[in-house]
């Protein structure tokens, strides 16, 4: 079964919990880089560790959250093999990964209920990236 980092700040702790508890038990791996409380912290903390054990490849992808989604989806969209959309809807989920083989999916947790990021997670996983000429166009993302 495939692995998943996680990694929120403190507006994002508790829905990362329950997602964590979720997919464990749906039976995949999870790896939690923190936040591990609604203590005011810096989500840069946990943004980064995230993102390289993705890039390095000890995560197949991952699943971070802030209040916004924006701050967290900033930091994480700074390495470069990361592909973190922000989603705040189903469609936009199935869409991030079949089109932009996203590689982090990441939720605003001050926006969406449970339900409703439970709806997302699971149309981004349910999803496959199209390759052809979205693959082309990932190519030039990258700032050389
Ligand atoms: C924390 O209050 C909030 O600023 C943070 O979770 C996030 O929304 C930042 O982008």
């Amino acid at each position: 079964m495939e692995t998943i980092a996680f990694a929120s700040d403190h507006a994002g702790y508790s829905l990362k919990k329950a997602l964590i508890d979720y997919l464990t038990a749906k039976g995949y791996k999870t790896i939690d880089f923190g936040t591990d409380s609604e203590e005011s912290c810096d989500y840069p903390d946990y943004a980064h560790p995230a993102a390289k054990a993705v890039e390095d490849g000890e995560a197949d992808f991952g699943i971070a959250m802030c209040g916004t989604g924006n701050g967290i989806q900033m930091t994480l969209n700074k390495h470069q093999n990361i592909r973190a959309a922000l989603c705040w809807r189903p469609e936009l989920a199935a869409l991030a990964k079949e089109h932009n083989n996203a590689n982090i999916l990441v939720l605003p947790a001050r926006f969406v209920s449970y339900d409703e990021a439970l709806e997302i997670v699971n149309a981004y996983l349910d999803s496959k990236f199209e390759g052809g000429r979205h693959q082309r166009r990932i190519d030039k993302i990258a700032v050389k």
